[in-house]
Formats: C-alpha cells, sequence, structure tokens
C-alpha cells in the first residue's frame, strides 16, 4: 500500500490555515506538518481538536529559515503557503516583516521545493495583487498587478517569484487569489472578528472614512473547498481568483452586525480613514468555477456562521484582546476614537 500523501503547510496556525488543516483532515487520509512561527497572528489554541491526531505534527519555525525549511521539505509531497503577515494597517506601520515573509520566505520555500520532489506547491496569494477595482471593474486572472499597499506589494513579489520559479524549473506551482475571507479563528484585527467581538463588549466600531469601501466576504469554509480542488485539479502553472459574489460595503457589514446582536447602531463610529484605502476588491471566479467550484454561502450566511461562532467562543478572543492586543488596539484606535463622528443613519 502507497504511503499517505504529506502535506507541508507553512502558517497553519493562522486563521485560514488551522481551518484548512482542519477540514484536509476530515476529509482525506493525509499526513499534514505544519510549519509555523507563531507571531502575535499564530495561534495554537486554533488547532486543539486536531492536536492529538497522530497525522498532525506542529513545528514552530520559519520558512525564512532554509534549513528547517529543506529539512520539512524532504518529507513532503505537496505545500500549501499561506504564511504571511496579513494585516494592511500592520504594513502601513511596519512593511519590513512583510518583505521579509512574503518575499524571503517563498523564495526559501520555492528553493527548497526545487530541490525536493514535491508534486504540487499551492501558494495562497491575494486578490489585492490587482490594486483596488474602479467603477464595475471585476479582476480577471490576466489583469495586471497593481499592489496599493505595502501588504499588497509583498505578496505580489511572493507571488511573481512563484511563476518565475515554475517557468525557469519546471516547479509544479498553482497560485490561489482569494478574496476577504471570513468565519472562526480570525485573529480580532481583521474587520469582522473586530466589529462583532466589540459589539459584544459594547464597545464601539470603527469604521475607517465614511464606510464605503466594499469587500467581498467568502466564507473560510469556501476557500478550503477551493483550494482542496486546486490542490488536486488545478493546472500547473495557473492562478485562480476566489471569489464569493458577497460584495458589501463596510457600513452594510457593521450594520448586520449589529442587527445579528441586536446591538444598537449607535456603538458605529466614523473614525480617520486608512492611508490609501482601496476602495473595492472585485474579481470573477469564472476560471475556477469551470473546475467544479462553487460557493456554498452567500452574505447572510457567512455573516450568520461567523456572528454566532464569535458569540459562542468568548474564551477564544478574550484570551487573545487581554494580551499584547490591548496595546495595539489603543496604538491603532485610541486616538482615532477620540477624534471620530458619531454615526446617524
Ligand atoms: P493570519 O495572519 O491569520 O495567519 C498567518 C500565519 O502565518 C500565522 O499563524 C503566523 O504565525 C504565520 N507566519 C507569519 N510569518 C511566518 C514566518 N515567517 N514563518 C512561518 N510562519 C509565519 O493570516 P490568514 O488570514 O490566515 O491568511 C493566510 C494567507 O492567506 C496569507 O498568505 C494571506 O496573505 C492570504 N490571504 C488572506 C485573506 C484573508 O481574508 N484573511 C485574503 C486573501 C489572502
Ligand atoms: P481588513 O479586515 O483589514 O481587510 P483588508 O483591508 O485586507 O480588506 O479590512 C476590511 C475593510 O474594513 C477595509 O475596507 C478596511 C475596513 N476597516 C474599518 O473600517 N475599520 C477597521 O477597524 C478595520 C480593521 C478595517
Amino acid at each position: 500500500m502507497a504511503a499517505p500523501r504529506t502535506l507541508l503547510v507553512t502558517g497553519g496556525a493562522g486563521f485560514i490555515g488551522s481551518n484548512f488543516i482542519r477540514y484536509m483532515l476530515a476529509k482525506y487520509d493525509y499526513h499534514v506538518i505544519n510549519l509555523d512561527k507563531l507571531t502575535y497572528a499564530g495561534n495554537l489554541d486554533n488547532l486543539r481538536d486536531v492536536e492529538g491526531d497522530p497525522r498532525y505534527r506542529f513545528v514552530r519555525g520559519d520558512v525564512c529559515d532554509s534549513a528547517v525549511v529543506t529539512e520539512l521539505m524532504a518529507e513532503a509531497d505537496a505545500v500549501i503557503n499561506f504564511a504571511a503577515e496579513s494585516h494592511v494597517d500592520r504594513s502601513i506601520e511596519d512593511p519590513g516583516v512583510f518583505i521579509q515573509t512574503q518575499v524571503y520566505g517563498t523564495f526559501v520555500l520555492l528553493e527548497a521545493a526545487r530541490n525536493a520532489s514535491i508534486d504540487r506547491f499551492l501558494h495562497i496569494s491575494t486578490d489585492e495583487v490587482y490594486g483596488h477595482s474602479l467603477g464595475d471593474q471585476r479582476f480577471t486572472e490576466d489583469d495586471p498587478f497593481k499592489p496599493r499597499s505595502p501588504y499588497a506589494a509583498a505578496k505580489a513579489g511572493g507571488e511573481l517569484q512563484c511563476h518565475a520559479i515554475k517557468e525557469t524549473y519546471g516547479l509544479p506551482i498553482v497560485i490561489a487569489r482569494p478574496a476577504n475571507n471570513i468565519g472562526p479563528y480570525q485573529y480580532p484585527e481583521k474587520a469582522i472578528p473586530l466589529f462583532v467581538t466589540n459589539a459584544l463588549d459594547d464597545e464601539p466600531l470603527p469604521l475607517y472614512g465614511e464606510g464605503l469601501q466594499v469587500r467581498d466576504r467568502l466564507y473560510v469554509d469556501d476557500h478550503c473547498a477551493a483550494l482542496d480542488l486546486l490542490l488536486h485539479e488545478g493546472e500547473i502553472g495557473e492562478a485562480y481568483n476566489i471569489s464569493a459574489g458577497n460584495e458589501r460595503t463596510n457600513i452594510d457589514v457593521a450594520e448586520t452586525i449589529l442587527e445579528m446582536l441586536e446591538k444598537p447602531k449607535s456603538l458605529i463610529r466614523f473614525v480617520e480613514d486608512r492611508p490609501g484605502h482601496d476602495q473595492r476588491y472585485a474579481m470573477s471566479s469564472k476560471k475556477l468555477e469551470a473546475l467544479g467550484w462553487s460557493p456554498q454561502h452567500d452574505f447572510e450566511a457567512a455573516m450568520e456562521k461567523t456572528v454566532a461562532w464569535y458569540r459562542d467562543n468568548r474564551d477564544w478572543w478574550k484570551k487573545i484582546k487581554s494580551g499584547e492586543y490591548r496595546e495595539y488596539y489603543e496604538r491603532m484606535y485610541g486616538q482615532r476614537l477620540a477624534g471620530s463622528k458619531p454615526f446617524k443613519g
């Protein structure tokens, strides 16, 4: 009998990576090695339910460390690269670490992969590499990269190396470009878990600018199903957009959360905008849909599941919010909230 397939998942202790590991262990008899540096965003609480599974192994390490990456690559059949600094606001404050992980870290992984017998390297990029959509523009995979934040530029740098390595050395690379994910275990610096957990605590919901920017909200399980498909059936060398068609303004999202939790709209505060704030992300997923994928959660279903999870898992986020997060929150929102405008909707 052939040995079970071994997946090397990087950044698996974060939001999407932990959901993906749980999804894959439930569906397949694969082995999973989770290589994660455990930055502020990495959290082993995200995987408590699988940590005793004999098919799962956690290794604390940095994707920039070629010794550990080379050692693990020798055991792996496929790589799924989630490891990244993921928050746009932090990239505006301190871009260097984004370049380090997204660009140099991806280089280290690719170097190790081309010297090993990897049958697939699935790289998780982002819709933000296209920059923002203007008017009715909906990006397709052939549109040029025009990143507008340090985060997006670092992600573009990581992805471009993947394309070059595939062309030069024939490494079997597939690229995913997902929209904004929502669901369980998302660090509460991101808009939706921040708004939901603040609402549960009767704290203000800080909306940047006028709250009119638009994001497409992809439920994380739908994203995992798309990655599963790309891992097995994505065409080598191709990039695939993953969008849900759940586009809403930030103000709509905040109002929906408050309605679901039966909290007053007066919790909404308009605060100073993010510099260079991208207006809208919108993509077409036709290429992925042609492989047989479609999202199973519309906006309401995705929001209902997400809001319910944070309502029912207070211990998870209370622990995060009582740690170094408080210093981050004060730095990011203290002055902004002091100068905020109330909601008059
Ligand atoms: P996250 O911040 O929740 O998790 C990132 C994980 O990577 C953490 O566990 C962290 O410890 C780990 N990590 C960071 N630097 C590392 C390093 N140098 N070596 C090893 N591990 C490291 O992020 P997420 O939201 O789960 O995003 C996962 C991936 O998906 C990222 O590549 C991100 O750019 C991409 N993405 C996310 C979204 C979204 O909406 N969250 C949308 C599009 C693309
Ligand atoms: P975020 O979750 O940071 O994702 P991204 O910037 O990668 O899309 O932000 C989602 C949207 O919400 C974005 O338009 C910025 C906005 N936002 C706020 O209005 N207030 C906040 O406190 C945060 C974190 C984001």
